[in-house]
């Protein structure tokens, strides 16, 4: 059965009216480029929606290259069983440009629901929308004003998006009150390791760098990456490499995977190093906070720590929602 939608501020059913969906009240909702539109379209993740619209295909899985990092990372961190997700219905928050959509729509018949609060929700539509037809379902929405009824998805994920949110634990409370009672939510978030995660150049600058205008900011990045590039190669050959996180560039040996060709190589490290310095909100936490998070939000943590795939890591929580 299909997940029913609502206004997420008055609990309104919607109904498609046209190109709208529309409550008992009046308030229309449109469909704007296949995506239906609940959020105002700028907000503070607009550095995202320009991200993902510029590099909308730069992190998709292409398995015919044997470029799978989005399904080793998906599934080492889910655990999930393919056959299991056939007609489940299934809560993406975050998507971006859909490189998991992707994921959970050609590996299994899950109905997805996918919300991103910025623009990001274009490129995904325009990713995914022919693979899947109506198994996937977008939405322009904030995690705290989602269009979805509580106790709804038999699974809810979200993957590196809740640092970026301004409240962490309200954030997880709200993927927590999605689920079905039973029903399991698996996080990934940038871990606090000790005093030195944010002693670098990237929480150095951010302060800084997160004002600039997007455009001018992406330029930047576009004009330094080369001699940036070329400095963290030198400085990891001169075994120095303990020195990059001094350098105004993401960490490419530590990150990017290493089946890409140069330029993808080089067109990685632009999209990365952008998502390093424009985010409005960046707040990496401790694997234990987390965990208590999910613990007084109604779920029990069945798996809570470091999660191993294609020579990465990632800090993963699991939890299944209390009855
Ligand atoms: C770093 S991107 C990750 C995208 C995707 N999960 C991936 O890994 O490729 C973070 C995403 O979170 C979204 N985001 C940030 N705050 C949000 C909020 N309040 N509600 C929904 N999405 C949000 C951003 O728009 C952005 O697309």
């Amino acid at each position: 059965m299909s997940v029913k939608l609502i206004n997420p501020k008055n609990k309104q059913p919607l109904k498609l009216i046209g190109t709208d969906f529309v409550d008992v009240s009046g308030n229309k909702f449109p469909l704007v480029r296949g995506v239906l539109r609940i959020s105002h379209q700028d907000n503070y993740t607009d550095n995202f929606g320009m991200q993902w619209n510029k590099f909308d295909k730069t992190q998709l899985d292409r398995e015919e290259l044997g470029h799978n990092l989005s399904n080793k990372r998906f599934f080492a961190e889910t655990k999930w069983d393919t056959q299991d997700l056939a007609g489940k219905n299934v809560l993406e928050v975050g998507s971006g440009a859909g490189r998991f959509s992707k994921v959970m729509l050609e590996s299994t018949l899950a109905n997805l629901y996918s919300v991103d609060y910025s623009d990001a929700v274009t490129a995904n539509f325009q990713n995914n929308s022919s693979i899947a037809g109506d198994r996937l379902n977008l939405f322009q929405a904030s995690i705290y004003e989602m269009p979805f009824p509580d106790n709804s998805f038999d699974k809810v994920f979200c993957l590196g998006v809740l640092q970026h949110t301004p409240n962490f634990e309200a954030s997880v409370s709200a993927l927590i009150s999605k689920a079905k009672p039973g029903g399991e939510i698996v996080v990934d978030f940038y871990p606090i390791n000790g005093w030195w995660t944010k002693f670098n150049a990237k929480y150095m600058l951010r302060p800084v760098f997160k004002r600039f205008d997007h455009h001018r900011l992406m330029q930047m990045v576009e004009t330094n990456i080369d001699w940036l590039m070329k400095v963290e190669s030198l400085l990891h050959k001169l075994r120095l490499g303990v020195l990059t996180r001094f350098l105004p560039v993401v960490d490419i040996q530590g990150t990017l995977p290493k089946y890409l060709s140069k330029a993808e190589q080089r067109e990685w490290a632009i999209l990365d190093t952008f998502d390093m310095f424009s985010p409005e909100y960046d707040s990496p936490q401790s694997i234990n906070n987390v965990t208590s998070m999910f613990e007084r939000n109604g779920a029990d943590v069945t798996f809570a720590g470091f999660e191993y795939f294609e020579g990465f890591s990632a800090a993963v929580v699991r939890g299944i929602k209390r009855a």
